[in-house]
Parts: structure tokens; sequence; C-alpha cells
């Protein structure tokens, strides 16, 4: 586990950041601040959160823009996830006439696209005045190939069926495919729903029980661990978090000094 406190590592982009239970960094643009563990292998995340256990599937490019991933999110490869919207009723719907240098600074050391583009006093960019952060829920599973609108949210638990494009929120344990997607299913009866989003097992270090149950039986092991909680025997789960940020293809992870999510009340 991290030292406590602050702590600023400075590494090569290729290098991982294992010893701060991350994995696959090199494709992190802008920040990310997770808790650890974080699988992310390489894909493409800009400005993005990511919850403790959140996988990536390997073998293809996602891209996800100021997404923020629950815990145990689970997200297969070749996904696009809250993307920027163009506005469309203006003069025009090219970056040009609604961003702003800070944030393309690539696009805009071409001297063409400077004279065109915005001045740095010039007012908020069209990003900022419209919803941008898209969130996908504990334990929520994307199918590969997937296409989240910006703003949406996917419930706890919920699943986007592969190649489906989501333009709606989902709710928490739906199955929704298609395009546009829609609700398939629901993963298990209202009651078990209501009973695991009552639970919210996410919040709690299952490591210690894992030989105590069997993950296929549903209603079991949701007994089980409602048990457990009513005891007291479940603990918190209060990873080490840290924000990564690149500069000048470095990596500069820094401790935060709490979890991203469920972080305990400080104690008076
Ligand atoms: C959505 C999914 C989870 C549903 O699986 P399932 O419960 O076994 O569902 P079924 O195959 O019984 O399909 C149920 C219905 O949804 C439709 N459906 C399933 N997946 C679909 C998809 N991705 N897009 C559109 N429709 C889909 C089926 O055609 C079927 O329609 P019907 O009732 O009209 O016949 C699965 O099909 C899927 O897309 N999995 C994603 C796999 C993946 O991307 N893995 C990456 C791992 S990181």
């Amino acid at each position: 586990m991290g030292n406590e406190g602050n702590l600023a590592v400075t590494l090569d982009s290729g290098r991982e950041l294992i010893d701060e239970g991350l994995f696959g960094g090199t494709g992190i643009a802008g920040s990310l601040q997770y808790e650890r563990p974080a699988y992310i292998y390489g894909h493409r995340l800009k400005d993005c959160t990511a919850g403790a256990f959140t996988y990536f599937n390997a073998a293809g490019q996602t891209s996800a823009y100021r997404v923020h991933f629950g815990r145990y999110s689970q997200i297969g490869e070749g996904s696009v996830l809250g993307p920027p919207e163009h506005p469309m009723d203006w003069f025009s719907s090219h970056p040009f006439a609604f961003t702003r240098p800070k944030y393309m600074p690539n696009i805009y050391q071409l001297e063409d696209f400077a004279r065109l583009g915005p001045d740095e006093k010039a007012g908020p960019s069209y990003v900022d005045t419209v919803p941008h952060e898209t969130f996908i829920g504990h334990e929520a599973y994307i199918g590969a190939g997937s296409f989240v609108k910006r703003g949406v949210r996917i419930g706890d638990g919920a699943v986007v069926g592969a190649c489906s494009v989501v333009t709606k929120d989902v709710p928490p344990y739906a199955i929704v495919a298609g395009s546009p997607a829609r609700i398939v299913r629901m993963r298990f009866s209202e009651s078990i729903v209501e009973r695991l989003l009552k639970l919210q097992w996410w919040r709690y270090d299952l490591a210690p029980f894992k030989n105590a149950v069997d993950f296929q039986q549903v209603e079991a092991t949701l007994a089980f661990f409602e048990e457990q909680l009513a005891c007291g025997a479940l603990q918190p789960l209060q990873p080490p978090a840290y924000r990564v940020v690149r500069r000048q293809g470095m990596l500069i992870a820094e401790r935060l000094s709490r979890p991203l999510h469920f972080a305990a009340a400080a104690k008076v």
C-alpha cells in the first residue's frame, strides 16, 4: 500500500505505476484521479476518475472524456465514452468557433488554427456552459464498441450491450442494448435489485470473505453479506487514492488525502 500523506512520483510515461496500484497509465491525458487498484490498460482517459477495481479490457482503444467510473466498473474495448459535443446551432460547429486554446493546445500549435481561433481572453468555452460529466456506476459493465453520450448516467450494476449507442440515463441493474439503447431486461428481480442497492457491497472489503461465498449464487451471497453487515463484520473499503497528471511526457502521481468514494467521516 502507498505511504501516508502526499506523495509525488515522477516516472517515464512508458512505465507503470504498479506500486501505486495503477496498471496501464500510458493513455492518461490531462489528469486521472483513481482509487487503487485501477486497471486501465493503456486506454485513453482524459480528465477522468476511476473507482477501486475499475477494469478495462485489453486489445483496443477506448476513449473516455471527463468520465467518472464507479468501483468495479468494467469497460469493453473500442468504446467511446462521454466525448465532447459540438454546438450545432452556432454559426459554425467547428472547434475554432467554440473551444479555447487551453482545451486543445495541440491544435493551436498550428499557426493557421491559432490565427482563426479565439484568444485566451475570450469568454468561456462552449464546453463550460453545458453538462460535461458522464457517470458510469459501481459494477456497471460496458460492452465492447459502445458509445455513451456526454452527460449520461449509467446506473450501478447496469449492463450496456456491445456496440450500443447510449443517449439516455440507464437505471441500476438494467441491461440495455442497441442503437439507440433500450432496456432488454433487468439483471435480477425487483426485490434482489432493491437488496443489492441497499447493501452497496462495493463500499466494503470483500476479500476476507472470498472463500466463504459462491459468487454464482446470487441470493445466498447477498444474504451472507447482509448478515455480515448487520453484525458489523464488513469493513469499509477505504483504498489510497491518487491524482496522476501528464507533464512533458512524464506521469506525476500525487497521493490524495481521502478515497474518491465513501470516504469515512473524520473522527472528532
Ligand atoms: C447485452 C448482453 C449482455 C445480453 O446478453 P444476454 O442476456 O445473453 O442476452 P440475449 O443474447 O439473450 O439477448 C437478449 C435480446 O437482446 C438482443 N441483444 C443482445 N445483445 C445485443 C446487442 N449488443 N445489441 C443489440 N441487441 C442485443 C438479442 O438479440 C435479444 O433480442 P430478442 O429478445 O429480440 O431476441 C450481450 O449480448 C452483450 O452485448 N455482451 C457484451 C459482451 C462484450 O462486449 N464483452 C466485452 C467484455 S470486456
